[in-house]
């Protein structure tokens, strides 16, 4: 499963990996290219997120990404300049797919939270737009 296309919010999804129970406790685990639809470059996390704090602030030119609630839970409001829709990540068997050219906001996270980012690309400073109105232009100007 590979997508190169992307940018729409209806792309962005809740994807659920295998979960093999055990009473010894679950183990879940993710693939690159089969459970995750892109190449797996960067793995990033927010810990020690303190309460009423907000991350994401932003939007990738290419980047691709999905988020796991490995601990704890917090709130993922997407928004493609148009339209914005509201994910609730509470359990680390399931993440979100976020493809580029969405602008992502992450809030209310629970103590104790993680945040765990699989990432398409490098870190590169100059595929992020970080500011709104930035965004706001390149989504009304078709992205050239
Ligand atoms: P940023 O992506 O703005 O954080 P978030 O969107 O989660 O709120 O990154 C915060 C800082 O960390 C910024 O100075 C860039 C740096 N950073 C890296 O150096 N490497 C990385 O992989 C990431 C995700 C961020």
């Amino acid at each position: 499963m590979i997508v190169d296309k992307c940018n729409v919010l209806e792309d962005c999804r809740i994807i659920n990996f295998p979960k093999v129970t055990d009473f010894r406790g679950n183990l879940s685990f993710i693939e690159e290219n089969k459970h995750v639809p892109f190449e797996i470059k960067r793995v990033y996390y927010l810990y020690d997120v303190p309460s009423g704090a907000t991350r994401g602030g932003h939007a990738h030119k290419k980047l691709q990404q999905l988020v796991i609630a490995l601990s704890g839970s917090f709130d993922v409001i997407l928004d493609d300049g148009y339209n914005k829709r509201k994910f609730f990540l509470n359990r680390p068997h399931y993440g979100l797919y976020i493809p580029c050219k969405v602008w992502r906001e992450l809030e209310n996270f629970s103590s104790n939270s993680v945040a765990l980012a699989l990432v398409s690309e490098f870190y590169e400073e100059s595929d992020y737009i970080r500011e709104y109105g930035d965004f706001k232009k390149m989504v009304e100007n078709g992205w050239r």
